[in-house]
């Protein structure tokens, strides 16, 4: 099996990535050590209705069954009223301190477990079951944690990094196609920050990967986590390194803003961000406009992006309330190699608006 190791001060772990792993869970869960109380599963109902009968099979013979809390769908319910309703439920039903707690689900449910073992009695641990390609190779991994307020996407959190990462990418047989082709933006931009031979290598089988081929999935998810790991284990908080995962999210977030949160989903959003980041760095010399037309390609053969409108002065007005960005300087991820990326802090409103244009054009013509 394929164990990638992350290190941080908050914690060593590892992300286990198996086919078939869910057969395994209750062993994989008791030999972190920590399953000696009860275990406590948050999912959604139509995670579970999936995926409940299997993933409870590993405890069959296990005296004490896992305790399962509903969280509803969707990106709405990632807020402070469901960590309450939650946390109440488990004092109601037993937990304690030395409780378990399992992210069963996508990156919201993934999230939103994080923080409340982050707080719940100070402090409990948790271990991450990723559901969706996005929360397997991305959100599962890092031990960033919280929940949205009314005026703002993951404004409420902590770091608090799982005891594991146990990732079975059979789950993803029942993702729909929009939300896989979505995660593997997020992919697609590991390789244009990380690995240029992993961009290779995804040029080569993202077809393979849009069929749903387990190998193929197996293999890229090993490969993004490794180069997020990476980048992680080097910098847990976002002072440097880190920053570089936001390639293509400064104008990502700003779309997804503009409209809500409601037309596009995140990885999508991502798309048009690193479309317009990759024109940016071709324009000031950056970067080859052949490979930024490369990256381009790439993003298109996973299908066609959605169309928005917005304003290209709306747009910049709207990156500058991203919070990544500290006062004054704008910090900004620019791809200078296949496989390279670095931060700048120089980039005008200029360039940005520049940028944006450019890209809206394209959402013009390509955008369905
Ligand atoms: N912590 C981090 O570092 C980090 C990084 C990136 C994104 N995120 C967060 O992740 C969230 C997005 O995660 P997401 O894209 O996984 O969304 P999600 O959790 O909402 O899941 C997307 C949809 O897929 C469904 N689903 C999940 N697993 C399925 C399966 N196996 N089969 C069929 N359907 C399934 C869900 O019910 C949902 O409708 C956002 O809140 C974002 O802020 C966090
Ligand atoms: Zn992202």
């Amino acid at each position: 099996m394929a164990s990638i190791p992350v290190q941080t001060a908050g914690g060593n772990y590892s992300v286990r990535v198996q086919p078939g792993l869910l057969q395994n869970l209750s062993t994989h869960l008791r030999k972190t050590g920590l399953a000696h109380g009860k275990i406590f599963v948050v999912t959604t109902p139509e995670i579970w209705k999936l995926w409940g009968k299997a993933f409870l099979a590993s405890f069959a013979k296990q005296p004490t069954k896992p305790e399962i809390l509903f969280l509803p769908s969707g990106e709405r319910h990632k807020r402070l009223a469901s960590i309450e309703k939650l946390a109440d439920e488990m004092v109601e039903r037993g937990a304690r301190r030395d409780s378990l707690l399992v992210a069963f689900g996508g990156g919201v449910a993934g999230d939103l477990t994080g923080f409340l073992a982050a707080i719940y009695m100070r402090g409990i641990p948790y271990v991450q079951v990723p559901t969706t390609y996005l929360a397997q190779i991305d959100s599962s991994v890092g031990g960033k944690t919280g929940v949205n307020l009314r005026t703002g996407k993951n404004l409420i959190g902590s770091f608090h990094q799982p005891a594991v990462v146990l990732t079975d990418p059979r789950l993803l047989k029942t993702l729909l196609p929009r939300e896989l082709r979505a995660g593997m933006v997020e992919s697609i931009k590991a390789a244009v920050l990380g690995d240029g031979a992993y961009f290779q290598w995804l040029e080569k089988n993202c077809s393979t990967m849009l069929r749903g081929d387990i190998d193929a999935l197996t293999q890229a998810i090993h490969v993004s986590v490794r180069i997020k790991a990476r980048i992680v284990s080097a910098d847990e908080r976002e002072s440097g390194q880190r920053m570089l995962l936001n390639l293509g999210h400064t104008i990502g977030h700003a779309i997804e803003a503009a409209t809500q949160y409601r037309k596009l989903l995140h990885g999508e959003a991502i798309a048009w961000g690193m479309i317009a980041a990759g024109r940016l760095a071709v324009a000031r010399g950056a970067w080859q406009a052949a490979d930024a037309a490369r990256v381009e390609r790439l993003l298109f053969r996973l299908g066609p992006l959605p169309k928005f409108s917005v304003t290209p002065q709306r747009l910049l007005q709207l990156t500058d309330a991203d919070k990544k960005n500290r006062s004054h300087t704008r910090n900004f991820v620019l791809p200078v190699k296949l496989g390279r990326a670095i931060v700048v802090t120089d980039v005008t409103a200029e360039e940005m608006l520049a940028a944006i244009r450019s890209m809206m054009q394209t959402v013009q013509e390509l955008g369905v």
